[in-house]
């Protein structure tokens, strides 16, 4: 089997560790490994200019001395020690001879992952690609991976990700008839790739997916926000002053609620639980009066960046600002944290999850027939767990349908874990 990684979406803590686990845990059960770089947007591209095929022989006789020394094979040490636009120009040509100019879909063997269970962001890249959302593109995608004889395919991203590798898989049948008819592949490619492998991880700091307790990336972005709030709050304290901060999470308020319960917030605004009182400045007005009252020197207020009200109009933190220093002569300020939240170095569990998750994404796909779903791998209080893509997909944008149809009732009660409801 041939197996493809690719990092897709906003990048989060922990995607290195995937990319790792796949590569290293396929290698040892007997497959061929690959990344995609730049999301699905270099399934799209493809190889294309310049493409020299993975296994032609090195110009450069030095070169070539190195990869046959079992130096690392360096296709990654672009990625790690390039200047970070690896779509630019011509920038990717390495010493070694090779150059991942024009190749978005290249072979990684066991050590070009080494040590990448420490590294943020993700090193083999990311796009929110339209390209892919056309049918021409996962056509195009289709075609790419037929051409290199790759039939499975890791997919590690957030619920648009997984989404998009959902409608990849469930299309599939139809884009190679497709590719036949158009003489792109062969009457033997065809029938070889008639069913694609594909396996969902969730990389996402929102931990906004349901049917998973948790998402990779979440857990390093959760410890971001404390340290942050355990900053703020001794100058806080120092002044006597109030602080607004937005974090992250799109429409999800898992690290809004959690970040307020272990540092320690006066009033949390997440977009799923919005506050019920009428006007809600009255009931946060009041609960921050009572911390006040009991001795409490500093204010914490956590916006959740897609928090709004009960009718859906947004909450902002600026706007809240003025709340507390207009009604209660607070001096106070906002804070934005902002992607300092989403880079650095993944915490231990953002280390431990991918990997264990990578290990059954492998062993997901080996188990794979045209009859078994596309599965997310997740994880349920401590198991790692399969679900089918499709379903955990379905719930997860049920959740966001109960937000837009002003059911928070039913928003919490879908979203995981349920110790939060
Ligand atoms: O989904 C991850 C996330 O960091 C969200 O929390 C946030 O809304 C969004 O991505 C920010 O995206 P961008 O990096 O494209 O501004």
């Amino acid at each position: 089997m041939k197996i493809a990684v690719l990092t897709s979406g906003g990048d989060s803590a922990g995607m290195n560790a995937v990319v790792r686990s796949v590569v290293k845990i396929g290698i040892l059960r007997g497959c061929e490994t690959w990344i995609v770089r730049e999301g699905y947007e270099g399934l799209v591209r493809g190889n294309t200019q310049d493409y020299v095929p993975y296994d032609a022989p090195l110009a450069d006789p030095i070169a070539a001395k190195r990869a046959r020394g079992g130096v690392k094979s360096a296709i990654f040490e672009n990625l790690r020690f390039g200047d970070g636009d690896l779509l630019r120009d011509g920038t990717l040509d390495h010493p070694n001879g090779r150059s991942l100019k024009g190749r978005y879909i290249v072979r990684a063997g066991f050590d070009d992952v080494r040590g990448w269970f420490a590294e943020g962001g993700t090193l083999i890249g990311t796009a929110r690609s339209k390209a892919f959302r056309t049918q021409e593109g996962r056509l195009a995608g289709a075609h790419n991976l037929v051409k290199e004889g790759i039939d499975a395919l890791v997919v590690c991203g957030g619920d648009g990700s997984l989404t998009g590798a959902d409608i990849f898989r469930a299309e599939w049948p139809t884009l190679i008839d497709t590719l036949l008819a158009q003489g792109l592949i062969t009457q033997e490619q065809h029938a070889k790739h008639g069913h694609l492998r594909i396996v969902g991880l969730v990389g996402s700091i929102d931990n906004d997916m349901s049917m998973t307790d948790l998402t990779i990336g979440a857990p390093t972005a959760l410890q971001r926000i404390c340290e942050a709030i355990d900053n703020i709050n001794s100058t806080a304290a120092s002044h006597s002053r109030a602080f607004v901060l937005e974090v992250m999470g799109r429409h999800c308020g898992w690290l809004a609620l959690l970040a307020g319960v272990s540092a320690g917030a006066d009033f949390i605004f997440i977009p799923e639980k919005p506050p019920q009182a009428n006007p809600w400045e009255d009931e946060m007005c009041e609960a921050i009066q009572r911390h006040r009252e009991v001795g409490k020197r500093k204010t914490i207020v956590i916006v959740a960046e897609g928090a709004h009200d009960a009718n859906l109009q947004p909450i902002r933190a600026e706007y809240v600002k003025d709340v507390l220093s207009e009604r209660l002569g607070l001096d106070t300020r906002v804070t934005t944290l902002g992607h300092t939240q989403r880079g650095g170095r993944p915490c231990a569990f953002d280390r431990i999850l991918p990997t264990l998750q990578g290990e059954e994404a492998v062993k997901a796909l080996l188990e794979s027939t045209p009859n078994t779903p596309s599965y997310m791998i997740g994880v349920r209080e401590n198991k790692i767990t399969r679900v089918p893509l499709i379903e955990a997909v379905a719930m997860t944008k049920a959740v966001a349908d109960a937000i837009a149809a002003k059911d928070f009732a039913k928003a919490m009660s879908l979203r995981d874990p349920e110790f939060l409801q």
